[in-house]
């Protein structure tokens, strides 16, 4: 029997993070414990009916979906409405109310998983960090029991998709983030410089893969719909970029990425025209010691190949 590695997903879930579930979901070497939802693209009340009807999709209710945090932990919550449509999804009209997610809040659920799966549990995060950060607020010693963190936030070239130098989800929580870059946890980034050079769908691509026919198929890229007119506009891709997919790619298989460095990350906190930037030091000026691996390069087919195989 396939040895199935334990993670824990936390998300605020809006149309590319539905897509990572979809990949960790049809995996059968990936236990996922729990699934944890934080406000971030959208607020917590729509991110939570879009994990659960994503849950739903792919036939995966055993798996738990907990609320956690609803708002960052200084900042007024801002959401990415724009990016992902009003409800998170693309807008298309999909059935997203009415689900009920399990009793239990996600951060305790993510501290009863560190102690139930020690030593061994991945965690892979694609929102804003808050409910990491009250994690390790409430219990520092969940970093020793935690084996990898993989977060989906940041960026290696320090170019933003929110302001002109920070990424979205380091933004919302700047200072959930500098909690969680010095609490001692295996660190590992997948930056949004990666979803904009190796992770992007372009139109063919995408209506190859839509053409799968499965119900996930059509999922994956029709949620897309709102996301593709901000790539075209805003950010001005060849397609639309996948940064949390492409995050949860990594997590399954390490060999998507073709190059990491470890690096010294810290946070800009402050509310200024920087806010939410993670300064990287690639060429060691300040001596500190590195807080994290950062990827730097990752093998787009391969990404692609993982992403078919979970919708065919
Ligand atoms: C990240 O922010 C969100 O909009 C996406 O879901 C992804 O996690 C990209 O910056
Ligand atoms: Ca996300």
């Amino acid at each position: 029997m396939t040895e199935r590695r334990p993670f824990f997903i936390d998300t605020d879930t809006a149309s590319d993070d539905a897509v990572a579930l979809v990949m960790a979901f049809a995996r059968d070497d990936i236990n996922i414990v729990g699934v944890s939802v934080v406000a971030g693209n959208v607020p917590l009340a729509s991110a939570l009916q879009n994990a659960l009807y994503t849950r739903e999709i792919c036939g995966r209710e055993d798996v738990p979906v907990y609320a956690g945090a609803d708002r960052p932990l200084m900042y007024k919550l801002g959401t990415a409405q724009h990016v992902h449509g009003n409800d998170g999804m693309g807008d298309i009209g999909l059935p997203l109310t009415g689900r009920t997610p399990s009793a239990a809040h996600g951060v305790d659920a993510l501290l009863q998983a560190s102690h139930d799966y020690a030593g061994e549990l991945t965690l892979v995060t694609l929102g804003p960090l808050t409910n990491i950060a009250l994690a390790v607020h409430r219990d520092p010693t969940i970093a020793d029991r935690i084996s990898r963190v993989v977060i989906m936030g940041a960026a290696a070239d320090h170019v933003g998709n929110v302001n002109p130098v920070a990424e979205f989800n380091m933004w919302v929580d700047p200072h959930a983030v500098q909690i969680v870059l010095d609490s001692g946890l295996p660190l590992e980034f997948v930056g949004w410089d990666i979803s904009r050079r190796d992770a992007v769908i372009v139109p063919d691509e995408a209506q190859r893969l839509r053409a799968i026919g499965t119900p996930r198929a059509e999922f994956t890229i029709d949620i897309q719909r709102i996301v593709a007119e901000f790539c075209a506009n805003d950010t001005k891709l060849a397609g639309f970029d996948m940064p949390d997919p492409i995050t949860m790619a990594y997590a399954i298989d390490p060999s998507v990425a073709t190059e990491t460095r470890r690096l010294n990350l810290v946070t800009e906190c402050g509310d200024g025209p920087t806010r939410g930037m993670v300064v990287m030091d690639l060429l060691g000026f300040t001596g500190r010691e590195p807080n994290a691996l950062v990827v730097m390069h990752a093998d787009h087919a391969k990404f692609i190949s993982q992403l078919e195989a979970a919708i065919s």
